[in-house]
């Protein structure tokens, strides 16, 4: 028993181990993590500021182009949170103290996100610039409503 305890005692340890590990080698250093997710939302921006263009009339509609667009910012929308590790609150960053305070709050806001660039990449795919305006719309707002609550100005 003593010993079946030891070997359960040791295989936590290992996990806890293997886990902190994996965490720390994703983001050696708080800058990098900065780095990374202002990396992705910089990409996304750009991304969704190109579809924002084409529904807004600024450029003509290409459906190719928004297509690839949509599903770009789909893919982006899940990479930025790993990375709002724990004392990355400070350095060259406007994250708010808030995200670490509101956990719960911060993740509905990502999962908002989620769900609306999946309708957006959806959109891009019917090829009607009118679906992609809903979309584009929609998921303006839940770009917004985190930048509210999350991101110093
Ligand atoms: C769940 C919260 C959340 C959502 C949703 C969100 N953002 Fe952000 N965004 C942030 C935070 C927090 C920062 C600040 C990151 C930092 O400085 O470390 C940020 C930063 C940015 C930046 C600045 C990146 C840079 O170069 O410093 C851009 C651009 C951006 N977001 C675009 C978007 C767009 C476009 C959307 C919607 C398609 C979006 N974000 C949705 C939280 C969010």
């Amino acid at each position: 028993m003593k010993k079946m305890i030891k070997i359960i005692g040791l295989g936590l340890w290992l996990s806890a181990v293997v886990l902190s590990n994996a965490s720390a080698q994703q983001f050696g250093k708080p800058e990098d993590a900065i780095k990374y997710r202002k990396s992705v939302f910089f990409v996304m921006g750009t991304q969704f500021g190109q579809i924002g263009s084409m529904v807004q009339g600024k450029v003509p509609y290409d459906p190719k182009v928004a297509a690839e667009s949509a599903s770009v910012v789909e893919v982006m929308s899940k990479l930025p949170w790993p990375a709002f590790t724990e004392g990355t609150d400070k350095g060259e960053t406007k994250a708010k103290g808030e995200i670490w305070m509101e956990p719960g709050k911060f993740k509905e806001a990502q999962d908002k996100l989620i769900a609306e660039t999946a309708k957006l990449a959806t959109a891009g795919k019917t090829g009607k610039i009118e679906d992609l305006k809903t979309a584009f719309a929609a998921t303006a707002g839940a770009c917004k409503n985190c930048h509210d609550s999350f991101r110093s100005k």
